[in-house]
């Protein structure tokens, strides 16, 4: 199997795509030659194949990580030189963004317009953890004048990291940024959808000089290489991003295996919620920004809209025009703001929960079905008359599907919203400030956006509560995930024991 492949992008033309595994900063083969395919999702198409690491491959993966911890990384590496690698490396994706945002969109279908958002959030969120890695800093503790004591934020090791293909790069810097600014090592798994910018990543990672064994990127299965690393006995740490489901194998993996400490970022099903006093043109953009932004393929999605009733029939007329207006096509063209769904298999799964939706009472206001004949689209989708026990308003769709309902009170719309098992994130949009505080504090959800939706930064704290995850990820708290807090305590004076 070759270690690279000659490809193109529309965008950029040729291009020289890294398909082996990435370990101590060397392109290598599968120890059993395994390879998978690469599917762009907009054509159906093959792009082409990339190695396949098995369980062999991981303990390669976790040996040269663990090398590298014990190695100069840890001892002699100081934490202004990991800035300076990580801001290196965000100048290098900058410099790459057309390259990085063209092939993102060739492997997961995402238009190319929000392909570059992405990238430059990339960018900002590994340029912000390089600005952290000079400042972990542990507190002095006094407790009295014959002793002194310290604490110590140090790393926690070996970090395997498991991502997903909704945004196949910024949950990569999510996770390598932090990681790697407090001082660990990483092992991370990219998602089998969506392999090629994770290998581009790990090359501009070697150029910014990052020591050998520091960063290691493969490309595999969830059920054979994200298994043998959950349940491996020299990682100490592993942080997800997927759904619900692998979310609890991952974590009884850790507890079955050595107890490596876990950070989960999963599913929701999110309340967006309109109040009558609501500016109606600008909520009617966010709603449809908070479902409809990456095709649905957003664990923040705001997939349950709650209107008052006020304000419901006229709302609901303008949200279809809104929906029906979106562009929906090929991910290259400039004006799409939809491309298709990442796969065949999610593509069937939405179309699953569409016909559920339907059997169950719901009203399709529009789309509701495929969008063309060729590639993963669906089209906008809009149900209402949606009750609080159908499937439609309980399950992650994770697609271009919305479920609509009506509510009369405040009170009301605080136990719907916070009606779910998830807890990831919601929305209000009010024009009274009173009504936007007192609602957003009682609902039950990491992060809560006022009048906008989907305005996430590298900088605000991000994850779940209840079924939505454990931890959080960006801005300073993620950084206590990938460190352990060492107490020294030094006697100075005073009896002995
Ligand atoms: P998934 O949870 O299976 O995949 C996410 C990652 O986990 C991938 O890298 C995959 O290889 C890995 N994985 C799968 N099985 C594993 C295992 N047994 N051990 C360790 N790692 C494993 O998600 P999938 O099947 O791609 O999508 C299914 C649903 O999950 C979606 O419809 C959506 O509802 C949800 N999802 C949520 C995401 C989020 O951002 N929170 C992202 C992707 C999916
Ligand atoms: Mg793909």
């Amino acid at each position: 199997m070759p270690l690279f492949a000659q490809l193109k992008t529309p965008l950029t033309g040729e291009y020289t795509q890294p398909t082996g595994l990435f370990i101590n900063n060397e392109w290598v083969e599968g120890v059993d030659k395994k390879t998978f395919d690469v599917i762009n999702p907009a054509t159906e198409e093959v792009i082409t194949q990339v190695c396949e690491a098995t369980e062999k491959d991981v303990d390669i993966a976790v040996a040269a990580a663990r090398k590298a911890f014990n190695g100069p990384w840890r001892t002699s590496t100081t934490p202004l030189q990991r800035g300076v690698y990580l801001t290196k490396l965000a100048d290098l994706l900058e410099k790459n963004l057309d390259l990085l945002a063209a092939v993102e969109s060739l492997d997961n279908g995402k238009s190319i317009t929000m392909a570059r958002g992405d990238v430059t959030a990339v960018a900002n969120c590994i340029r912000y953890y390089g600005g952290w890695a000079d400042k972990i800093e542990g507190k002095t503790i006094d407790i009295n004048p014959e002793s002194f004591h310290y604490t110590r934020h140090e790393p926690v090791g070996v970090c395997g990291q498991i991502i997903p293909w909704n945004f196949p790069l910024l949950m990569l810097a999510w996770k390598v940024g932090p990681a790697l600014a407090t001082g660990n090592t990483v092992v991370l798994k990219s998602a089998e959808q969506t392999p090629l910018s994770a290998l581009l990543f790990a090359g501009l990672a070697k150029e910014a000089g990052f020591p050998p064994g520091v960063l290691n990127i493969i490309s595999g299965l969830g059920r054979i290489a994200g298994a043998a690393m959950s349940a491996h006995m020299d990682i100490d740490k592993i942080a997800f991003t997927g759904s619900t489901a692998v979310g609890r194998t991952i974590m009884k993996a850790a507890a079955a295996s050595n107890l490596k400490k876990v950070t989960l970022e999963l599913g929701g099903k999110s309340p967006n919620i309109v109040f009558d006093d609501a500016d109606i043109e600008q909520a009617i953009s966010w709603v449809n920004f908070g479902i409809y932004f990456n095709h649905g393929q957003c664990c923040c999605a705001g997939s349950r809209v709650y209107v008052q009733e006020g304000i419901y029939d006229k709302f609901i007329e303008a949200f279809k025009k809104r929906a029906l207006a979106n562009n929906v096509g090929d991910p290259f063209d400039e004006n799409t703001f939809q491309g298709p769904q990442v796969s065949k298999m999610q593509y069937d799964r939405i179309m699953g929960y569409i016909e559920e939706g339907k059997k169950e009472g719901a009203t399709v206001a529009v789309g509701g079905e495929r969008h063309g004949d060729k590639g993963y689209f669906i089209k906008p989708t809009i149900f209402t008359d949606v009750t609080s026990k159908m499937k439609i308003m309980q399950e992650e769709i994770f697609g271009p599907v919305v479920a609509v309902a009506k509510f009369k009170t405040e009170e009301e719309v605080i136990a719907m919203g916070n009606d779910s098992a998830y807890g990831l994130a919601a929305a209000v949009h009010t024009t009274n400030i009173t009504t936007a505080i007192r609602v957003s504090n009682e609902l039950r959800a990491g992060t809560v956006w006022v009048n906008s939706y989907n305005l996430l930064s590298h900088a605000l704290p991000f994850g779940g509560f209840g079924e939505s995850g454990i931890g959080r990820e960006l801005g300073e708290e993620a950084l206590y995930n990938y460190t352990e807090t060492k107490s020294v305590s030094i006697r100075l004076a005073g009896p002995i024991f």
